[in-house]
């Protein structure tokens, strides 16, 4: 019987601001992990949006929520269109997360741009975890901006590093 080639790697690309990273965003990645052998976090740098966090800063606070897996999870930063990132780092997938019905207008617009672009990189989606539907990194970052408490939405250095931007 003739051998199988041996199957390569499979490397998905999780994108996105990230400012911070939510436990919705870590529960997403974990739940990637499950089905790729490799996940790349990319911060994606978004004209339209102006970060609490420095780049450098997020990228840190990543890290350290997965520094149990830096085998197969990479942190980077990314300019430019997704799907170029993903070819040229040697992804097949795009994960998006999907947290409630109002997403999927937007998810779905954005997954046939990014098909009709490259046809060789797939979107797949995972539906948040039930207990961060509500979550987005605009409403951690209001909650900690009015002194509320964060814990139970982003890990503890997270909050840390909220709680010193808001002395
Ligand atoms: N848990 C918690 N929050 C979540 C979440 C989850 N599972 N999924 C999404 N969110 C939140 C994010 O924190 C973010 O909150 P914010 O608006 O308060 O910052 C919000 O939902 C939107 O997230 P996301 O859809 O990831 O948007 P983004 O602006 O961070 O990134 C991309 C959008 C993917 C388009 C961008 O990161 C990108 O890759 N740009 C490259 C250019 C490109 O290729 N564009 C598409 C082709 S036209």
């Amino acid at each position: 019987m003739s051998k199988l080639p041996p199957r390569r790697p499979t490397l998905a690309v999780y994108s996105g601001t990230f400012d911070p990273i939510t436990n919705g965003h870590i529960d997403i990645v974990q739940r990637a992990m499950h089905l790729f052998d490799k996940v790349i976090i990319t911060i994606a740098r978004n004209a339209n949006k102006t970060p609490l966090f420095s780049l450098e800063e997020r990228v840190d606070m990543i890290r350290t929520c997965f520094l149990d897996e830096t085998e197969r999870i990479e942190v980077d930063v990314m300019s430019g269109l997704l799907v170029e990132y993903a070819t040229r780092r040697g992804a097949t997938a795009i994960v998006r997360g999907l947290r409630a019905v109002s997403d999927f207008d937007y998810e779905m617009q954005l997954a046939l741009v990014n098909r009709k672009l490259e046809r060789q990189i797939d979107t797949v989606f995972l539906m948040a975890g039930l207990r961060w539907v509500f979550l987005s990194s605009s409403m951690v970052r209001d909650v900690a901006r009015h002194g509320g408490d964060t814990s139970g939405l982003v890990p503890s250095h997270v909050r840390a590093a909220l709680k010193n931007k808001f002395l």
